[in-house]
């Protein structure tokens, strides 16, 4: 048995059945592409009857894609296949995917029917698709829930029409994995046809076994795997093609391989995020923003000593490039001096003392702390420590109807001195007690703030100017207390004329 595995993506079609994730003919280009890319073998592209939206899709990703094939959904109904022969017209590779529900419950309650009907019409409909293309893919709908022996009938009835590959469909994510990949083997051991045809899983969530049940099929003979990029889809989702392309990947044990290039994962996983309003929960597996972050002190200190102590697959292979080593309070110096390293920053001893400090009282006040935060600090300590000039404590009452006060204290060359001043506002009062300080004419010229990043916790960036004498010294500070790093910044400016 070959040890490829197809990978099957079904997001523009099974993935964007969720309500408020529809997208347009141009971003399901974008996002056909970005999966071409990716390295799948075959596209669901949509259900070319269901809306000209989607045949128009169909339409144009295959003008566009040539490589993967272009896979076009229907029902077991004449019409259907029309319509997604059409709707494939331009594509160079093209499948037909259609089927009928064989449960119970689709054959009594959807259909009003019988086993033997269900089982003519799901014959019919592939030697029907089969006068249009070569590649027909037939999907026994609520398969999960249909006895193994009739399943059987059935999947060989439709190879027998024509079938190349036959879709298992979890329809309702109610089988365990234990259970689904009997399923597999019993269709491989009793449909005597099997060999003409690939077996290809397709998984619901609902119970949260969906990447589960789709191992345990390619354990048992399926070669091919139907999954949404994040698991998205109606209801729990599908399975999440990251999880099982990195199942495969990570384990050692595995009988299959795929073609996905797995450095494309996360970007495409963003993509399909972005593009779907869809955001992905921190702690989903392989794509969630925690899934490679290590923030307890024991388990960064392991990971920093040897990736494989607490990590099964290095973060690079899934495209993120960023340290899995997120900074929190609880992180000690080894994991600081590692970022700082990675950033190309060699500090001494005593500079690390410093930076170790500083950011310490950052992480107390915010929770995580980024590069930028880190470029900031260090940039920040190390023209700090050269200052002869120094703030030791800053003060400063403020608010509606209250005038605004500033105390300041200043280590001038180890000397320590205080000052209380008024002012417009708080900045304006702390640069008037720390002029009073200085004892020197200084104007300030230019004054900027700007947040580095995103929410009221971060750090905001202040660049001022001032004029002393004719000439004009540049200051720069940075802290979560804006009102602070404007003083450290008045102050480093200054510090250059003192
Ligand atoms: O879940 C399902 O049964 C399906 C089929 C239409 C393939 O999506
Ligand atoms: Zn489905």
């Amino acid at each position: 048995m070959s040890d490829k595995l197809y990978i099957f993506d079904t997001t523009l079609r099974d993935g964007e059945q969720v309500p408020g994730c529809q997208l347009n003919t141009l971003e399901k280009i974008e996002v056909a592409k970005a999966l071409d890319e990716l390295g799948v073998d075959i596209i669901e592209a949509g259900f070319p009857i269901s809306s000209p939206g989607d045949f128009n899709s169909i339409v144009e990703i295959s003008k566009v894609i040539t490589r993967p094939i272009i896979c076009a959904l229907t029902r077991a109904m004449e019409k259907d296949i029309d319509v997604a022969a059409d709707a494939l017209h331009f594509a160079r590779n093209k499948r037909i995917h259609t089927g009928i529900g064989t449960s119970w419950y689709h054959i009594n309650h959807k259909f009003n029917s019988t086993q033997d009907d269900i089982l003519q019409r799901a014959a019919a409909c592939v030697k029907y698709a089969r006068k249009y293309v070569e590649d027909v893919e037939f999907y026994a709908e609520d398969a999960g829930r249909t006895e193994n022996e009739y399943l059987a009938r059935v999947v060989e009835a439709a190879i027998a029409a024509g079938a190349t590959v036959v879709n298992i469909p979890d329809t309702t994510g109610y089988c365990t994995p234990d259970e689904y990949g009997g399923k597999i083997r019993f269709l491989m051991e009793n449909v005597k046809n099997i060999h003409k045809a690939v077996i290809s899983t397709h998984c619901h969530n609902d119970l949260g076994m969906a990447t589960a049940n789709t191992m345990s099929a390619i354990l048992n003979g399926a070669r091919q795997a139907e999954a949404t990029i994040n698991g998205i889809g109606e209801r729990a989702g599908n399975t999440a093609l990251e999880e099982v392309v990195m199942a495969i990947k990570s384990r050692k044990d595995m009988p299959v391989r795929t073609d996905i290039n797995t450095q494309r994962i996360y970007r495409t996983s963003r993509l399909v995020s972005t593009l779907m309003r869809m955001p992905v929960q921190p702690n989903k597996a392989v794509v969630g923003r925690n899934a490679f972050a290590h923030s307890s002190g024991i388990h960064q200190d392991g990971v920093l000593k040897n990736r494989e102590s607490y990590e099964i697959m290095d973060p690079a292979e899934v495209g993120i490039n960023e340290s899995s080593i997120v900074l929190t309070a609880r992180s000690g110096r080894h994991a600081l001096s590692h970022h700082l390293e990675r950033l190309g920053y060699k500090l001494s001893p005593e500079e690390l003392d410093d930076a170790y400090n500083k950011f310490l009282k950052l992480a107390d006040r915010k929770k995580d702390i980024s590069d930028e935060d880190l470029r900031v600090i260090v940039g920040v300590g190390q023209t700090e420590m050269k200052r002869r000039v120094k703030l030791k404590y800053l003060q400063v009452v403020c608010g509606k109807s209250s005038i605004p006060m500033a105390t300041v204290q200043l280590n001038i060359d180890g000397e320590i001195c205080t000052a209380t001043s008024s002012g417009s506002g708080p900045v304006d009062a702390s640069f008037n007690a720390i002029r009073q300080l200085i004892h020197r004419k200084v104007t300030l010229e230019e004054y900027l703030v700007q947040v580095v990043t995103r929410g009221s916790n971060d750090i905001g960036k202040v660049h001022v100017q001032v004029e002393n004498q004719g000439n004009t010294y540049y200051g720069f500070s940075a802290n979560t207390d804006v009102v602070t790093a404007s003083a450290e910044a008045f102050i480093d400016a200054i510090s250059k004329i003192v």
